[in-house]
């Protein structure tokens, strides 16, 4: 069973992957990582975030296990990895790292910004997950100011549009729903009552 989680910043599609995951007793992909590893390579070594060609080689290069959780967590590690992922050639170093996780026996679960679109289109479930702006800057000031990296809210709101608007309206692989998506607008949902909404998709799919 593949099961592919598309959405928005902090709109709640990490939780409800490592949930399901856990559920289902699958392995877990947070494909955002990928990105961000590339990006925050890039900059720790000077590359320039649209040099195409050291970017690619930097993705194709990467060992993940090398950079800390909260390194990747940061905004401007996610500035950058908004960047580099509309590098096609990032997308592609990094495209069959994320189709041999989703090719495990007895399958995988993979969230990101395409991966019931173009990562793995014939996954079994598919959803799409996202929540107002304010919301999605609420729970990321929090998340930040937990990890001792406060932001304000309007600098995350204004962070937050940007990086909506790069991702949506790049060439390749832009962040859309899957025509086979269950839409879930998490806004005014508790993590357990997103994970009920799945789970209850997920009976009747299968
Ligand atoms: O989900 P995240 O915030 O960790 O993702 C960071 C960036 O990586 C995001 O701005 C877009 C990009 N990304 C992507 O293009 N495709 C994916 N499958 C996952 C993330």
């Amino acid at each position: 069973m593949i099961i592919a989680i598309d959405g928005t910043l902090a709109s709640g599609k990490g939780t409800l992957a490592k949930r399901l995951a856990a559920h289902f007793d699958l392995p877990h992909m947070d494909t955002g990582a990928l990105y961000r590893a590339t990006g925050l390579a890039a900059s720790l070594a000077g590359v320039a975030l649209d040099d195409e060609t050291a970017c690619a080689e930097i993705a194709a290069k990467l060992d993940l296990s090398a950079y800390a959780d909260a390194d990747l967590r940061t905004a401007q590690a996610g500035q950058a990895a908004s960047k580099v992922a509309a590098l096609p050639t990032v997308r592609t170093a990094l495209f069959n790292l994320q189709r041999d996780f989703a090719n495990q026996k007895g399958g995988a679960v993979l969230d990101g910004r395409d991966i019931g679109t173009v990562v793995c289109p014939e996954a079994n479930v598919k959803f799409w997950v996202d929540a107002t702006v304010e919301e999605r800057a609420r729970r990321r000031c929090l998340e930040l100011e937990k990890a001792g990296k406060p932001i304000s809210i309007e600098q995350m709101t204004i962070e937050l549009k940007e990086r909506d608007i790069r991702d949506k309206t790049r060439e390749v692989a832009p962040m859309k729903a899957a025509e086979d998506a269950l839409h879930i607008d998490t806004t005014h949902m508790t993590p357990d009552l997103v994970m009920q909404a799945a789970l209850k998709h997920i009976a009747q799919k299968l």
